[in-house]
């Protein structure tokens, strides 16, 4: 497994970093089912999205990254916590997979000269995009190449029950990302809480990276 850390950092991502690692070593995680993602998987298969080098931005402790990796896709993920980091790492040894898992923030990560193929993320664009959408939007851009596919999975507006994960409407995905990407797929689906266990309705976006 090869690892990459990366410290400097942007002073408004600073404090977002420690109330995230801080989360993760209180264990106070509710969106970590600890289960590759369900609708990951779907997509996926759906979609016939074969192996190829993929980007996870916002990974936490790595279930979908490493579960990439043991189909065969070249895995890198990146996360702003350090405490999930590790957790992920020591996952993804115990998998015996290899995944190159990166602690950063969006702004400060390093890519790669190669872009990726493919682009993963269960519910860090919704948090990221309050804060700091057009650091995301460059760093999207920047990793991308024209028919690059991502799929976002983030909060819904329809969801009723009143606990604090961003729900977003459709337009709002549209309006963050329809300049640079062509939307190929939006539809709800829900989350999974824990195996078994259904959690909170989500959108389901996948999309092509626009150009070429
Ligand atoms: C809701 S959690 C989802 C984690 C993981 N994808 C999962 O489904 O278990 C959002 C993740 O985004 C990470 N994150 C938030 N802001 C970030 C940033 N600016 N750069 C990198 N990671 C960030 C958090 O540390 C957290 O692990």
């Amino acid at each position: 497994m090869s690892t990459e850390e990366h410290t400097e950092q942007h002073p408004e991502q600073q404090d977002k970093q420690k109330d995230w690692d801080q989360r993760y070593r209180n264990d106070d995680t509710p969106w970590d089912s600890g289960l590759p993602s369900a609708e990951l998987r779907r997509v996926l298969a759906e979609q016939n999205i074969a192996p190829c080098r993929v980007l996870e931005i916002g990974c936490g402790t790595g279930s979908s990254a490493i579960y990439l990796a043991g189909q065969g896709f070249t895995v890198t993920a990146i996360d702003i916590s350090p405490t999930a980091i590790e957790t992920a790492r020591a996952r993804a040894t115990e998998a015996g997979v290899e995944v190159n898992i990166v602690v950063t923030h969006i702004g400060g990560y390093e890519s790669p000269a190669e872009p990726f193929d493919f682009i993963f993320d269960r519910g860090a664009f919704h948090c990221i995009r309050k804060v700091y959408l057009q650091g995301l939007l460059v760093l999207l851009k920047r990793v991308t190449h024209p028919g690059t596919r991502y799929l976002t999975l983030t909060g819904n507006s329809d969801e009723l029950s009143t606990d604090n994960m961003p729900r977003l409407r459709a337009a709002d995905l549209c309006s963050d990302l329809e300049e640079l990407f062509k939307i190929d797929q939006l539809r709800a689906f829900y989350f999974e809480d824990a195996p078994d266990l259904r959690g909170p309705l989500g959108w389901s976006c996948l999309m092509t990276r626009r150009g070429g």
